[in-house]
């Protein structure tokens, strides 16, 4: 397994709409395991394949943070949707920025699993709350897009500085994010 570059916003690259996965061969099953290494390495709940510049509809999550309920979808859909609450949340790609966004808590999704078979569930909670996340990811959609425009601004700029940071003090070491938020995805 290996560890993958995390894309930081605002990188245009995590713009990309992924394309759905076609062929469950031994490649995709090494993204797979390389994105959930990736993810517990940076401490995060969810990982969306975009997030390592792979544009494909691939999504990890584990809500324990600790390798405890690993699941993954690929090509998910999100078929049915309800109870629209504000929920806190941050993103690797976005380090040291959260913010509450609406997202809907109960979803019904369809998707496949890493052998192909398909997958028809309805979750709720986090873990209904990182779906929704990690699929705007692959829509190129990420969660500050979601706040107002004096937000946005600011997580620009935050963006900006803590870029020419790592810029001055290359090799950078794994992101110094410490904001204590477990939802990040
Ligand atoms: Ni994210």
């Amino acid at each position: 397994m290996a560890l993958l570059q995390i894309l930081a916003y605002p990188d245009a690259r995590l713009r990309t709409r992924a394309q759905p996965v076609r062929q469950f061969d031994a490649d995709l099953a090494r993204l797979i395991d390389d994105m959930f290494e990736t993810m517990y390495a940076a401490r995060g709940i969810g990982l969306a394949a975009t997030q390592v510049n792979v544009h494909l509809q691939v999504v990890a999550i584990d809500i324990s943070g600790k390798g405890e309920a690993p699941e993954v979808f690929i090509n998910p859909q999100i078929v049915a949707r309800r109870r629209l609450g504000k929920v806190e949340e941050s993103c690797l790609s976005v380090p040291g920025v959260s913010d509450f966004v609406k997202r809907h808590t109960v979803v019904r999704v369809h998707a496949l699993d890493r052998a192909g078979a398909p997958v028809d569930r309805e979750v709720d909670g986090m873990l209904a709350v990182c779906l929704g996340h990690e699929i705007d990811h692959l829509r190129g959609r990420l969660f500050v897009d979601h706040l107002g425009l004096v937000k946005r601004l600011w997580v620009r700029l935050r963006a900006a500085r803590i870029g020419s940071a790592r810029r001055a003090s290359a090799p950078a070491a794994a992101s110094p994010d410490a904001t204590g938020i477990i939802s990040r995805a």
